[in-house]
């Protein structure tokens, strides 16, 4: 729906601004929400029509940003500041649709693509301290607001139901594919388990770890604020750090046709754990730790099998351009877990070595993004991550999904 900038600005001053609304612009680059900037006075603030086709539950929704941002905020971490209705609501429901107001967060900046291997580090260590700061949050007390969300088996099931069904007659044109999950079917279930056994803890997940959900100090570039919290729900550590992995680490777009092009970067591997790890090393947990690499491998796994139920079902879910789009999707995202199980070790390596370091981890061996092979590779699939991650986490056909917010890495005293 088209909304004037009229009735903009009667939505604005529906919130309890300090000031009067005098401009309601166009703000930001994001693909699920529409995001306006408001001046009113010498304050500023952003609108938000949420997106209720991807978020229905806006109750449920707004309920998990407050429980959230409040417990961040109590620890001294800058993050979101949801501005009450006139009536002291925490959002407003008109004909044009759900809106709410945040405070805008001034002097920062958020980036779409990876300029170089120094942010992705920086990133890294931004969604490690949104982890480390919400150890002590209860997770269960947080809606779920996309049911299954990384409900790996219950994935599998559905994609085990599509190749039955076959309703488009695809099924042959991709054995090789549904064999390549096939064979997998046994690593689906690792993680539910061990959160339903306690052999890892159910923590909060910010569920959509793009690059432009990181609020940066315009000045001096460390992060500020994790934002995008609408998909805040219980989860695993492993989600948000597999989910990253899995589009910070590779060379090649989400859905580059020539799969010869698609590599899994070990060296943006270790410049992304470094700055996890080195951040959330206070709280994770050693069964954690040990899987890491392998949380990168199933939401990598998670992925592309939801590409390939897609292109099964006939592209119902995820925007496509072409008939075979989403297959095209799923070949990269099957390269990258074949080459992260060829260099298992490898990447385990990478964690020991950063979970035995105490201190600070040096620079050297961050590679640069921009100027070689792996950097273009790292802006390449950041870019895929702009345009995917997204679709991939909750959105369908076109709209695109959610993501989360906060944040605190440098802002709060116990990060890093
Ligand atoms: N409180 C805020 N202060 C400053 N900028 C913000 C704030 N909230 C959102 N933005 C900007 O708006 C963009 C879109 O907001 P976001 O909540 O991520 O929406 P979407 O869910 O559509 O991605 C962000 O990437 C950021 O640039
Ligand atoms: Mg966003």
């Amino acid at each position: 729906m088209t909304v004037t900038a009229a009735s903009l600005a009667s939505v604005a001053s529906r919130f309890a601004l300090d000031g009067v609304v005098e401009s309601v612009e166009p703000h930001g680059d994001g693909h699920i929400n529409a995001t306006y900037l408001v001046n009113a006075g010498y304050r500023r603030y952003v609108l938000q029509r949420i997106n209720t086709t991807v978020f229905p539950d806006v109750e449920g929704l707004m309920r998990n940003i407050r429980l959230v941002t409040a417990f961040l905020r109590a620890k001294g971490c800058e993050t979101l500041r949801i501005v009450p209705t006139r009536d002291g609501a925490d959002y407003w429901r008109g004909e044009s649709g759900a809106w709410r107001v945040y405070d805008c967060i001034e002097g920062t900046v958020s980036y779409n693509l990876v300029p170089n291997a120094g942010i992705l580090r920086e990133a890294g260590a931004a969604f490690g301290a949104f982890q480390n700061q919400l150890a002590g949050f209860k997770a269960s007390q947080l809606t779920e607001t996309i049911p299954h969300f990384h409900d790996t088996p219950d994935r599998f099931a559905r994609f085990r139901a599509a190749v039955d069904v076959d309703v488009c007659g695809r099924a042959d044109s991709c054995r090789g594919e549904i064999d390549f999950y096939m064979d997998r079917a046994g690593d689906c279930p690792v993680v539910t388990d061990a959160l339903r056994n306690g052999g890892i803890p159910l923590r909060v997940t910010h569920n959509d770890t793009k690059l432009n959900n990181i609020l940066m100090d315009a000045a001096t570039g460390k992060s500020r604020a994790i934002i995008d919290l609408d998909t805040v729900m219980p989860g695993s550590l492993l989600y948000d750090f597999g989910d990253a992995i899995r589009t910070g680490a590779s060379t090649a777009l989400e859905d580059e046709p020539d799969v010869r092009k698609v590599h899994f970067s070990l060296d943006l591997f270790r410049a992304y754990t470094r700055g996890f790890v080195g951040a959330v090393r206070g709280s994770v947990t050693a069964r954690e730790a040990e899987l890491l690499p392998f949380g990168a491998r199933l939401m990598t796994l998670e992925c592309g099998m939801r590409f390939l139920t897609d292109y099964l079902c006939g592209d119902v879910y995820f925007a496509t351009a072409y008939p075979e789009h989403n297959l095209v999707r799923t070949r990269t995202q099957i390269e990258l877990v074949r080459q992260m199980e060829e260099r298992d070790a490898a990447m385990r390596g990478v964690v020991d070595d950063v979970m035995g370091d105490g201190g600070e981890v040096p620079d050297e061996g961050v590679p640069p993004a921009n100027g070689d092979a792996a950097g273009n590779a790292a802006v390449a699939g950041e870019r895929a991550a702009g345009a995917m991650i997204g679709a991939c986490a909750a959105g369908g056909n076109g709209t695109m999904p959610e993501d989360g917010t906060t944040g605190c890495a440098a802002a709060c005293g116990d990060a890093a």
